[in-house]
């Protein structure tokens, strides 16, 4: 018996003060990171890639999604954070450590889950400034009724979900639950 099958929707977790129900299976994740990868060694058969990794959400599907990748690559990794704390974005976006070598290379940002859209937005701004050969996104999920903008574009997505705010498989609530090898729902009710 697989491992998600034991996991009832009435199961509660709970990941800092909120309660989480279940949201995406450890099954249906693998399954929408062959998609993604499949989509990717399609599109870039011939070419090389420069993926670069928003930490540290991304770090997961990431780790996951490059292991599948059959053409030539290297990791970049950059940290972003417009979250702290909340479950809301702040708006305002600090970027860290970005690489500058992407001059006439494919490069591809790897986030996981897309909600205002400011962290891409902002990265293809700065990435697009040093000429890069393309620039593609890859997320493992994407909020589209949240993007305030509406050129946001992902490229890759695994699953478009509702506005509502997700743990696990390297997304966190105030810095825990990446662990989680399912995406949990933050639900309303209380564990007593
Ligand atoms: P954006 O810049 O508003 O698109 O926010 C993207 C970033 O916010 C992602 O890289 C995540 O780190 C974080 N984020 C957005 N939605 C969620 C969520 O539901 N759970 C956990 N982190 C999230």
């Amino acid at each position: 018996m697989k491992e998600n099958s034991i996991i009832s929707p009435d199961h509660r977790i709970r990941v800092h003060d909120r309660t989480f129900r279940p949201y995406i299976r450890k099954d249906e994740i693998e399954e929408m990171v062959r998609e993604i990868a499949l989509g990717i060694n399609r599109d870039f058969a011939g070419e090389e890639l420069t993926v670069l990794v928003i930490l540290k959400g991304a770090m997961v599907f990431a780790s996951d999604l490059i292991r599948q990748l059959t053409i030539p690559i290297t990791v970049e990794f950059t940290k972003a954070s417009s979250y702290g704390n909340a479950m809301k974005s702040s708006g305002t976006l600090s970027i860290e450590g970005l690489l500058t070598e992407v001059t006439d290379r494919n490069v591809m940002i790897i986030e996981d889950i897309v909600d205002t859209g400011t962290t891409i937005r902002e990265l293809i701004k700065h990435l697009s400034g040093l000429h890069p050969k393309s620039i593609t996104v890859a997320a493992l999920l994407s909020k589209p009724s949240m993007h305030t903008e509406s050129q946001t574009t992902v490229d890759y997505v695994g699953r478009e979900i509702a506005p509502d705010f997700v743990v696990g498989y390297g997304m966190d609530y105030a810095g825990q639950g990446r662990q989680l090898d399912a995406v949990w729902v933050a639900s309303e009710e209380t564990i007593a």
